[in-house]
């Protein structure tokens, strides 16, 4: 059986309903059983990452684990999972681990410290770091659903969106294959694009001519710090400053280890048409 966390979010769920249709049995962990909505016939179990006493129901006869990374949860949870025998363990960690910009800051620390723990286990790793997730454009729904230009930070902004079916697909074939142990997987879309690309990628795709509008990176700091916790943003609008005018990487591990090509940033857009 496979333990799927964070089976509410982007990718837990895409990773959740592919296992299901490829026939695996699939246990579902979340912190509110009620509100979960996942697919029938999954196992669902309540517990919480931040708390591993919580955690003995869900990883009873679990052989695999898909981690979501809860800050500070990883002791704990390796703690909990080799105590139930866990054989393998797949973490969503994040390519903020290994890229200059952001190495040194908090995204980074938290994801670090959960592989540091797994790599001092005697579980079967794999990490996979992905780039930003195309799914970041959802912050742009409330602006696009209200006209056609898209207001925020750095224009020229570089990254290679992924789509979260691409690192599901790549979690369900870690999961479930061979050859993956001790790994380390940077996934990335497969192009680079600033944020204004993406706009217009956007607007093509839905038809319209969507722009995108730079502010200067104190309004936005300001607008986002409601929502976002101060060094988090602060890591985050340094990324994107020192990302201007450099090509994002992108890697071909994807294709590689699902044998095939990584979704486009337009593919992700129409298959989230309704939310802009
Ligand atoms: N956005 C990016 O560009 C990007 C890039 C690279 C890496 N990442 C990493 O990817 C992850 C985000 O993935 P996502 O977008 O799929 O997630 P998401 O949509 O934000 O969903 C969060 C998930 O985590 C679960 N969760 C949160 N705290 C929990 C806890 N204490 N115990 C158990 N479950 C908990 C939630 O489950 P319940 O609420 O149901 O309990 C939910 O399923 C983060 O670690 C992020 O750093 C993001």
């Amino acid at each position: 059986m496979i333990l799927v966390t964070g089976a509410t979010g982007n990718v837990g769920r895409r990773a959740l309903e592919l296992l299901v249709e490829q026939g695996h049995k699939v246990r579902a962990l979340t912190r509110d059983p009620q509100r979960a909505q996942l697919p029938e016939g999954v196992d669902v179990v309540a517990g919480d990452l931040a708390d591993p006493a919580t955690l003995d129901a869900a990883l009873d006869g679990a052989e695999a684990v898909f981690l979501f990374a809860v800050p500070g949860s990883g002791p704990g949870f390796v703690a909990a999972a080799e105590a139930a025998g866990v054989r393998r363990v797949v973490l969503l960690s994040s390519g903020a681990v290994e890229d200059a910009d952001l190495a040194s800051g908090p995204i980074a620390a938290y994801h670090a410290d959960i592989e540091q723990a797994l790599r001092g286990s005697s579980l079967e790793w794999t990490f996979l770091r992905p780039d930003v997730f195309a799914a970041n454009s959802l912050m742009w729904a409330g602006q696009t659903q209200g006209g056609d230009v898209v207001r925020g930070a750095y224009a020229g902004a570089t990254g290679a969106p992924i789509h979260e079916a691409d690192i599901a697909a790549v979690a369900a074939a870690v999961l479930t294959g061979d050859g993956h142990a001790q790994q380390v997987y940077r996934l990335t879309g497969p192009e680079s694009l600033t944020h204004a690309d993406q706009a217009r990628i956007m607007g093509d795709a839905l038809g319209r001519p969507i722009s995108y509008q730079e502010l200067p990176a104190e309004v936005v700091r300001e607008a986002m710090s409601a929502h976002v916790p101060g060094p988090i943003l602060d890591g985050i609008l340094h990324a994107w400053s020192s990302s201007v005018d450099r090509p994002a990487p992108v890697t071909g591990e994807v294709e590689r280890i699902t044998g095939r090509p990584a979704r486009s940033y337009r593919d992700w857009v129409l298959d989230h048409a309704a939310a802009f």
